[in-house]
C-alpha cells in the first residue's frame, strides 16, 4: 500500500500561490517516490472551520482535521499574515491530536509579499511542529510573490529548495514504510 501523505495549505483564497507551492512539493514527492497525496485547503474546510472546538465543526472541516491525523505525512504550507502563519492555519493544528504527529515526517512551506518574512518557516512554523515532536524535514520553502507566477515555480533557487525538501521527505518516508513493514510482519 502506497504511504498516504496530506499536502495542507493555509490559503483563504483561489487561485493561491501557497497551494501551488505545497502542490509543487508533492508532485516532486510523487515522481520521486509511489505515494498516496490529498492536497487540501481552507476553502476545502469551509466558512465553519473557525469553530471554537472541534465537536462543533462542521463535516468538511472535521474530515480535513482527521486527514491530517491519519496522514503518513504531511506538507504543510501558509501564507505569511502579519509575519506569521495565517490564524486559521493555526487554528486547525489546534484541533489536531499531539499524539497523532508525534514523528510525522513534514515539509514546512510558506509564501509572502516579499523576502522580509522568509524566516517563518523556521520562527514560527518550525517551533509549531516542534510541540507536536514531527519529523520536520532540514530544508523548508519560502516563495515572494514574484517566486510563484501563474501556479509555477518561476525562481530556479525556490525550485531547487522544493525539490530538496521533497526528496529528504522521500528519505524520511522510506524509514516509515520500513517501520510499518517490520510491524505488519511482526502482527504475523
Ligand atoms: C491579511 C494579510 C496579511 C499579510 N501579511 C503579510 C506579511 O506580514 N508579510 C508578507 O510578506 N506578506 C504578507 N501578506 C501577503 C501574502 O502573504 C502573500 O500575498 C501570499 O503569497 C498570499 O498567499 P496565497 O496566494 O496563498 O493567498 C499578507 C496578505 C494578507 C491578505
Amino acid at each position: 500500500m502506497p504511504l498516504r501523505v496530506v499536502a495542507f495549505s493555509g490559503n483563504t483564497r483561489r487561485p493561491s500561490r501557497t497551494r501551488a507551492l505545497v502542490e509543487a512539493v508533492a508532485g516532486e514527492l510523487a515522481r520521486l517516490r509511489p505515494v498516496e497525496v490529498r492536497v487540501l485547503d481552507l476553502l476545502d474546510a469551509g466558512p465553519g472551520v473557525g469553530a471554537l472546538d472541534r465537536a462543533a465543526l462542521p463535516l468538511p472541516a472535521a474530515r480535513i482535521v482527521e486527514a491530517i491525523e491519519g496522514a503518513d505525512a504531511l506538507i504543510v504550507g501558509t501564507p505569511v499574515y502579519k509575519g506569521a502563519y495565517s490564524g486559521l492555519f493555526k487554528h486547525v493544528f489546534d484541533f489536531v491530536e499531539p499524539e497523532s504527529l508525534a514523528g510525522k515526517p513534514v515539509v514546512l512551506t510558506a509564501t509572502g509579499g516579499g523576502a522580509r518574512h522568509a524566516l517563518v518557516v523556521e520562527h514560527a512554523l518550525r517551533p509549531l511542529f516542534g510541540f507536536f515532536a514531527a519529523q520536520t524535514v532540514p530544508t523548508a520553502v519560502y516563495a515572494g510573490e514574484r517566486e510563484i507566477v501563474d501556479g509555477v515555480i518561476a525562481d530556479p533557487a525556490v525550485r531547487a529548495r522544493a525539490l530538496a525538501a521533497a526528496a529528504e521527505l522521500g528519505a524520511l518516508l522510506d524509514l516509515a514504510r520500513d517501520r510499518r513493514d517490520l510491524r505488519v510482519a511482526a502482527a504475523g
